[in-house]
This record gives C-alpha cells, sequence and structure tokens, in this order.
C-alpha cells in the first residue's frame, strides 16, 4: 500500500495521437508491478522533467493496477507541463507519479448519468462512460469540440456508444459548417429527476452548466474544470503559523501562500496552482481562511478545516497551518 501523498514510478510504454494537439500516454509501473488503483473520474499528479507537476485525468474506467492512461492536450499558453509532453517526452521514460485522487466522483447507483465533455473535458467522463456501460448503468454522453479532428479520442467513443447497450452519445462541432453551440439549458431541462451531471470543460462551458443546473439538488451536479476562471487574486496581506515547524512568516500582497511557503523550504504537494486540482490541500488549525478554491464542497469550506493554499487567503489576521 503506498500511502497518500506518496509517488511511484512509471515508465512511458506508449505515446499516441489522440486528435490535433493531444497526445495519449499509457504509463506502466518501473520494473513490472501493480499501480495504486483508482476509481473512474480520478486523476494523477505527473512529475515531469524540470520540477513541474500537472494534474491529468485517468481515462481508463477503473483498474486493478495494471495502466494509467492519459490524454494531453497542447495548450497555447502551457506554463510548461503540456509543452515539455509534446516536446520532450519520449517512450521508455521513467517519472514519478502521484497515487490518484478523486474529486470528481462517480455516483455508481444513480438511474441515469448525463456526461457533459468540453474538448480535453472529455477524459474523465470517458472514464465514466466505460464504468457505468460495464455497471449496466444509464448514461447519456454530450461532447463538444471545435472541430472532429480537435476531439480527443471521438473515434474511441463513438464505436463504444454505438455498441452500447445502456448509453448514447451526441458529438457537437462548434466551428464546423452547420455546427451549433452545445445547448446545456435544454440538457439540463430534460433531465429526468434524480438524474446525476456531470460537466467537465473550459471555464465558460463549466460556468454555463452551473447555471443552468442551479435549481436542481446540488449532491446530483459534478463539476471539473482544468482550467481556472481568474487568475488568482492575491491582494490583502496576513500571517502564517507552522505548528510542526514552529516558524511564522508574513503572506505578503502580490504573493500567493504556496509560494511563500515553498520558498521558506516548506514541502507543500502542488501542481495546478489554480485552485482546481486539489493537491495542495493543507489542514487549518486556527484562523479563518478565505477559500478561494474550486475543489473544496461549501460544507467544506464552512467547515475550515482545511484550505488550498495555493489560491486561498486569510480572512483573519493570521492562520495557523499543521505544517
Ligand atoms: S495546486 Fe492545484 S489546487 Fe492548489
Amino acid at each position: 500500500m503506498i500511502p497518500a501523498g506518496d509517488t511511484v514510478e512509471v515508465v512511458v510504454q506508449t505515446m499516441s495521437v489522440a486528435a490535433d494537439d493531444v497526445l495519449m500516454l499509457e504509463l506502466r509501473r518501473a520494473g513490472g508491478g501493480t499501480l495504486p488503483t483508482f476509481a473512474a473520474g480520478a486523476h494523477v499528479d505527473l512529475h515531469l522533467p524540470g520540477g513541474i507537476v500537472r494534474s491529468y485525468s485517468l481515462l481508463n474506467p477503473m483498474d486493478a493496477g495494471t495502466c494509467y492512461r492519459l490524454a494531453v492536450h497542447r495548450h497555447p499558453s502551457s506554463r510548461g507541463g503540456s509543452r515539455c509532453v509534446h516536446e520532450s517526452l519520449r517512450v521508455g521514460q521513467h517519472l514519478l507519479a502521484g497515487v490518484p485522487r478523486n474529486e470528481f466522483e462517480l455516483d455508481e447507483c444513480a438511474s441515469l448519468s448525463i456526461l457533459v465533455a468540453g474538448g480535453i473535458g472529455i477524459t474523465p467522463l470517458w472514464s465514466m462512460a466505460q464504468r457505468l456501460e460495464s455497471l449496466g448503468r444509464a448514461w447519456e454522453l454530450h461532447y463538444a469540440a471545435r472541430t472532429r479532428g480537435k476531439a480527443a479520442l471521438l473515434s474511441e467513443v463513438e464505436a463504444f456508444a454505438s455498441a452500447s447497450r445502456h448509453g448514447r452519445m451526441q458529438f457537437h462541432a462548434t466551428r464546423e459548417a452547420g455546427g451549433r453551440r452545445i445547448d446545456l439549458v435544454s440538457i439540463v431541462a430534460l433531465a429526468p429527476a434524480g438524474a446525476h451531471l456531470y460537466c467537465c470543460g473550459p471555464a465558460e462551458m463549466v460556468d454555463a452548466f452551473v447555471e443552468a443546473a442551479c435549481d436542481r439538488p446540488r449532491s446530483e451536479i459534478h463539476v471539473e474544470r482544468f482550467e481556472s476562471a481568474a487568475p488568482v487574486d492575491t491582494a490583502g496581506a496576513f500571517t502564517v503559523h507552522l505548528v510542526r515547524s514552529g516558524r511564522s512568516m508574513p503572506v505578503p500582497a502580490g504573493r500567493t501562500l504556496l509560494a511563500v511557503l515553498v520558498e521558506s523550504g516548506i514541502a507543500v504537494p502542488h501542481s495546478c496552482e489554480q485552485g482546481i486540482c486539489g493537491s495542495c490541500e493543507v489542514p487549518v488549525i486556527d484562523g479563518q481562511p478565505d477559500h478561494r478554491d474550486s475543489v473544496l464542497t461549501d460544507r467544506e469550506k464552512q467547515a475550515n478545516r482545511t484550505m488550498l493554499v495555493c489560491c486561498s487567503r486569510a480572512k483573519s489576521a493570521s492562520l495557523t497551518l499543521d505544517l
């Protein structure tokens, strides 16, 4: 058993083109053996050369520890992660991968699961569709991308859906001739009571989905973001106290709490630095955090037991963390 927060050494087994600007990777445990298991919707932190850590959703539905499959979109404004994968990663290369975490869990008991994907947001939803099919649960997938050529895994997903006994899919090519924007309002309005709805895609799509679903029970709406809606706000200064190391340090306006901690030599796992992956969650002992992430639930934010230090700050003059 590998403890949470630990890593496992993996080797890049295969790399293939999954769409324009999208590479698919298959990772196996270096030296053989099994990998930590995971469930549909999970992601792993990949430790790339140059100290870059990025989170990627797993494509396989659920796995007994044989491999991790993931797809990496080359982002035009890459901060280094996707550029590194596309330009320098090679088959046979060894990397560290974090233990899979799941902030986007599938409710496997729902009468119907409606999956809405935008672009590379297909990755966790593809995992869910496969899992639901294997369980014999009803599902429908709405997949939007600019063109068919830019839609990762499209042929694989279409072939799976056409052979499916429990699900169906609709693809929306929004920038092709005759293409239309995905109608999120109608998708949500037509969902029967008791259906669970999931969305992963660009920030504006997820925001529109949340808005369209605002009257439905919160427990039946699930979203995951792969980009933040807004840059991290670093206004306001406070002091952070660390109980384990017995240190205190100022967090000035213009600096993130994570940056201050890392510069002070405090090891804090992190990846997206946008409040969307959950890897920098830290226990709070005292003080009132100003939660600005998209990971914690409203209830978790009210409880103030943890915070995500890459983007959240303090409402109180100081915070005491279990670090
Ligand atoms: S590093 Fe991803 S949520 Fe903080």
